[in-house]
C-alpha cells in the first residue's frame, strides 16, 4: 500500500484517464480505485487522499460519487489530506465550470485539510461556484476543450502536492 490513494468516478471515461496521468506522475506512489467498486476497508487507512471528479450537471455529484461520498464522509478524516480535481468543459458549460469539485468540498472541508487549490489564471470561463477566496477548491481540469494543457497543468500539481502531502 502507498500512502496516496487516488479515488475517481467518470461517467464518460475522461475522469478516468486523468486519474491515471495523475497516478503515473505519481511514479509508483499512489494506488488507484474507481469509487463505483471500492470499499471503504480497502481505502480506510491512507493518509492522503485524491478526488477526481466528472462534472455532470449544475450542483450535482456524478453518479458514481453520489454512491460513495457519503461513505467516503464516514472515515475519520481529521489528521488526512484531501486534494480535489474535476473535469468540466469550459465552454459548453461556461456558467458552472467544474463545479462537482465544490460539491464534494462542501460535504468535507470541515472534516479534514483540503490541499492543491490553484488561481483561476489561465482558465477560460464566464462562472463557477468551485471558488473559494479566489482560488479553485481543486484543479480544473478540461479535456473538452483545453486538452493540450493537461499535462501541464498536472505535472505542476503534483509538484504542489508533492510539497503538501507531509
Ligand atoms: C449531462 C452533462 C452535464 C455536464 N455539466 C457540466 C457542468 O455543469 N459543468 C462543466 O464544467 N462540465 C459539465 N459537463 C462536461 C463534463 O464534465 C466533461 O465532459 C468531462 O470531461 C466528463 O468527464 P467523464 O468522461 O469522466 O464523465 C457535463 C457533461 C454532461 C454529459
Amino acid at each position: 500500500m502507498n500512502t496516496i490513494a487516488i479515488l475517481y468516478g467518470s461517467s464518460g471515461g475522461n475522469t478516468e484517464t486523468v486519474a491515471r496521468q495523475v497516478q503515473d506522475l505519481f511514479q509508483g506512489g499512489a494506488d488507484l480505485f474507481n469509487v463505483r467498486e471500492v470499499t471503504l476497508e480497502e481505502i480506510r487507512d491512507y493518509p492522503y487522499y485524491i478526488i477526481g471528479t466528472s462534472t455532470t450537471g449544475i450542483g450535482d455529484l456524478q453518479d458514481d460519487w453520489e454512491g460513495f461520498l457519503p461513505s467516503f464522509t464516514r472515515l475519520d478524516l481529521a489528521d488526512k489530506k484531501v486534494a480535489i480535481f474535476a473535469l468540466g468543459d469550459s465552454a459548453s458549460y461556461s456558467t458552472s465550470f467544474a463545479e462537482s469539485m465544490k460539491v464534494i468540498y462542501d460535504e468535507i472541508a470541515d472534516k479534514t485539510t483540503i490541499v492543491g487549490q490553484v488561481p483561476d489564471e489561465g482558465y477560460t470561463y464566464d462562472d463557477s461556484m468551485a471558488l473559494v477566496d479566489g482560488m479553485f477548491v481543486g484543479l480544473p481540469i478540461d479535456e473538452d476543450n483545453e486538452y493540450d494543457m493537461t499535462e501541464e497543468r498536472l505535472t505542476a500539481w503534483v509538484e504542489k502536492l508533492r510539497a503538501e502531502f507531509l
